[in-house]
């Protein structure tokens, strides 16, 4: 069995994209715990057999204490998933996103060509493509990016491009996901963001559970039917089955694909669809706009549907059905 290294793997996407790989790969988690924990890997275990030993706890942007694992495990395949991903930090600590989401790449990119691994899949974001219309294509340029967490993903995409350039055996996929939600049907795994929620979701869910006593809705005043922004959110089961498909059809060079749905949701579309689906009403208060919001970002994905015979298939009510049998199962 071939061996496949996540970094991040312990976070919201990774335990996931674990869960749905550990039948057909050998899974190997490195993991700063930054944003997620061991308690984590207890949940993680109980739907996948990871060995203790196969989990490493180290800091991906620290190429010396990286390599020591690395060189331990010397993988097939990595999926690279490690960085800080709050949009509204990166705006208030620029260098620490700079430095810990570049640097991480970087030394994946070290680590692959020093040990001749040579399959990478790279967790890029929609928000590479900037204000750019919807929905959005592989071949559309990508604008001037609105936050300092964009951009790392943007650099990173093109580090694994030019990279790409000089090692002609390499095959390289960059998934540009839109809005992952929901959680593994268990209700044992999910997103579990430390704080205030700054997703739109995950902070229904607290308010759904009684954490929080309504939801603010960002602005009614947009040019949208119901005047709330537009997203594509895809169930995270959908996104890490995505990876699987990836991993399992990749190709010599780099390939770059969106993962979503292809199906605009708005704000308030998502409360009613969540109020429908659990039978919970959500109060809602309209409050000011929030700087850098997009009016609409969909994806146009028949590229991946086309190149690797992957679509997403959950439902909106099956997405807030997950989320909330996993808020509901939350201390
Ligand atoms: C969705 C919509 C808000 C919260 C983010 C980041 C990035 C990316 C996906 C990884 C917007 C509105 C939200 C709330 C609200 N992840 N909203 N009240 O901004 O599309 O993307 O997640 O790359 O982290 O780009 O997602 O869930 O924050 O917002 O009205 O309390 O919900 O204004 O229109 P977003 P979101």
């Amino acid at each position: 069995m071939k061996t496949v290294l996540l970094t991040g793997g312990l976070g919201y996407i990774g335990s996931h994209i674990a869960v749905c790989l550990q039948q057909s790969w050998r899974v190997v988690i490195v993991d700063n715990l930054a944003n997620s924990s061991l308690e984590q890997l207890d949940r993680l275990q109980q739907l996948c057999p990871i060995a203790k030993a196969d989990v490493f706890v180290a800091d991906c942007a620290d190429l010396t204490a990286f390599e020591a694992v690395y060189a331990s495990i010397r993988p097939d395949a990595v999926i690279h998933l490690a960085g800080h991903k709050a949009v509204g930090e990166s705006v208030e600590k620029p260098l620490m996103y700079y430095h810990n989401n570049l640097n991480a790449t970087m030394n994946v990119l070290t680590l692959c060509a020093r040990y001749a691994t040579r399959t990478l899949i790279f967790s890029s974001s929609a928000t590479v493509y900037g204000p750019q219309v919807s929905p959005m294509r592989e071949d559309m340029a990508l604008l001037e990016t609105l936050n300092p967490y964009a951009e790392t993903k943007a650099m990173s995409e093109r580090m694994i491009r030019d990279f790409v350039k000089t090692h002609p055996d390499f095959q390289s996929t960059v998934l540009r996901y839109f809005n992952p939600v929901g959680a593994h049907p268990s209700g044992l795994i999910g997103e579990r963001p430390n704080g205030i929620p700054n997703n739109l979701l995950p902070y229904i869910q607290q308010v759904a559970s009684g954490k929080r006593p309504h939801l603010n809705v960002f602005g009614n005043d947009y040019p949208t039917p119901d005047g709330t922004p537009i997203r594509d959110y895809i169930h995270v089961m959908d996104l890490a089955q995505a990876h699987v498909a990836a991993l399992n059809g990749a190709t010599l060079g780099h390939h770059v694909y969106n993962v979503g749905t292809g199906k605009g949701t708005s704000v308030l579309e998502l409360v009613t669809a969540f109020e429908t689906a659990t039978k919970i009403r959500i109060p809602v208060v309209v409050t000011a706009r929030r700087a850098g919001d997009l009016v609409e970002s969909t994806a146009d994905v028949s590229k991946i549907e086309k190149e690797l015979g992957w679509k997403a298939t959950r439902s909106l009510e099956t997405i807030c059905l997950d989320a909330w049998k996993f808020e509901s199962s939350q201390r």
